[in-house]
C-alpha cells in the first residue's frame, strides 16, 4: 500500500530556479512544450532526438511556430529571432549538463523511458529536476533505475499544447516537495492550470478519456459505424468528434491508453483491437482536399 504524502500546495520557497530547459524527444508533444517553454521562462533550450533528422524536424516546427505567432503579431520580430536563437538541438546528451529542468515525450514505453532517464542522469547536476510527460504510465516505475528518484515528477500536457490550459503534476510516492514546488511554479510560468494528481493509471483526464474512447471504439467494434458514432456522441458538447481527437492525439498514443487502463482495471476499460489496426494504418478519417472528413477507413475495422 502507498504511504499516505500530505496533500496540499507545496511550499513556493522551495522551488528551483531554471535557467535551462533540456527536451528529450523533438515529436509532436515535445516540440509543442518546447516552444511553450522557450517563450514563456525565456530560458535556453536544448532538444534532443534519436537521431538528427528527427531533430532537425523538432526544429523546424519550433520555428515555424515562431514565425506564425510573429505573422499573427502575437511577438515582434526582436522577440520571434531572441527565441529562434534560445532554441537548439543535438544528439549529444552532454549538451545536457547545464540543464536544471528536463522533461522527457519519448515513445510511451515503460523500459525505453526508465533507460532515457537513467542515462540523462549520468549528464545532468545532482540538483536538476526530472520530469515526465507519460499519459498515463507509473512516474514511479519510470523513476526506477534514477539513483535520485526522489526528483522525478510527472508534467502532463494536453494537446494542442498552445491551446489546452491544464498542466496534471504527478506527484509519485518518491516525488520530494522541491520537486513539487519547481513543477507547480514552472506551470504558472508557462500560465497553464496545473492540478496535483496521485501517481495512479492515467491520471484523472485520461481515465475520463480512456472511457470515452474506449466505449465509443467499442461501439465500433460491434458494428455501429463511425458516423453514427460520432453524431451520438458529439452532442455531449465535446469540440469534436471522439475519432478527430483520436487523430489529434495520435492512434498508437490513443490505442496505448486504452491498453494501459485496459490492463490496470480490465473490467472498466475497454482496449480496441480494431484501434491498434488502424494505427496500423496511420490513418482513421478520409477527408476532402479541404479538410472536411468523409468517411473512415473501413478497410482495417473488423467487426466482433
Ligand atoms: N497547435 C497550436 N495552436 C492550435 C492548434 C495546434 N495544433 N490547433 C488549434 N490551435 C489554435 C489556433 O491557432 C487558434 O488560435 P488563435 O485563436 O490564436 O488563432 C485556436 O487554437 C482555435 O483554433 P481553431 O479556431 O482553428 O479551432 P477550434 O476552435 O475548432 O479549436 C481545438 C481547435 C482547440 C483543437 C478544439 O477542437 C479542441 O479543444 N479539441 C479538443 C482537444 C482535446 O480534448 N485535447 C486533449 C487531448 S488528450 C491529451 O492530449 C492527453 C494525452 O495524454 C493523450
Amino acid at each position: 500500500k502507498r504511504a499516505k504524502k500530505p496533500a496540499g500546495a507545496p511550499d513556493k520557497a522551495l522551488a528551483k530556479r531554471i535557467t535551462k530547459v533540456g527536451v528529450i524527444g523533438a515529436g509532436l508533444m515535445a516540440s509543442q512544450f518546447a516552444l511553450l517553454f522557450v517563450r514563456r521562462l525565456q530560458v535556453p533550450v536544448v532538444i534532443t532526438d534519436l537521431d538528427q533528422a528527427r531533430v532537425d524536424k523538432g526544429l523546424a516546427y519550433i520555428r515555424d511556430e515562431i514565425g506564425t505567432l510573429e505573422q499573427k503579431g502575437r511577438i515582434s520580430s526582436d522577440e520571434a529571432n531572441r527565441l529562434r536563437a534560445l532554441v537548439t538541438g543535438t544528439t549529444d546528451k552532454a549538451d545536457f549538463a547545464d540543464c536544471d529542468w528536463v522533461i522527457e515525450a519519448v515513445f510511451e514505453e515503460l523500459g525505453i523511458k526508465q533507460d532515457v532517464f537513467a542515462e540523462i542522469e549520468q549528464h545532468v547536476s545532482p540538483e536538476a529536476v526530472l520530469a515526465t510527460n507519460t499519459s498515463s504510465l507509473s512516474v514511479e516505475q519510470i523513476g526506477a533505475k534514477l539513483a535520485n528518484p526522489e526528483r522525478l515528477v510527472g508534467f502532463h500536457f494536453f494537446n494542442p499544447v498552445a491551446v489546452m490550459p491544464l498542466i496534471e503534476v504527478v506527484n509519485a510516492p518518491k516525488t520530494d516537495e522541491a520537486t513539487l514546488s519547481t513543477a507547480m511554479v514552472i506551470a504558472a510560468k508557462l500560465r497553464k492550470n496545473a492540478v496535483i494528481t496521485r501517481d495512479t493509471p492515467g491520471f484523472v483526464v485520461n481515465r475520463v478519456l480512456a472511457k470515452v474512447l474506449g466505449e465509443t471504439m467499442h461501439a465500433v467494434d460491434e458494428g455501429t459505424p463511425f458516423e453514427v458514432v460520432d453524431e451520438a456522441v458529439k452532442p455531449f458538447g465535446l469540440p469534436m468528434g471522439p475519432f478527430e481527437l483520436l487523430e489529434l492525439v495520435g492512434l498508437k498514443v490513443g490505442a496505448h491508453v486504452l491498453d494501459t487502463h485496459h490492463a490496470a482495471f480490465p473490467e472498466r476499460f475497454f482496449a480496441s483491437d480494431n484501434l491498434h489496426r488502424l494505427a496500423e494504418h496511420g490513418k482513421l478519417l478520409e477527408r476532402d482536399g479541404k479538410g472536411n472528413v468523409t468517411g473512415y477507413d473501413k478497410g482495417a475495422v473488423k467487426i466482433v
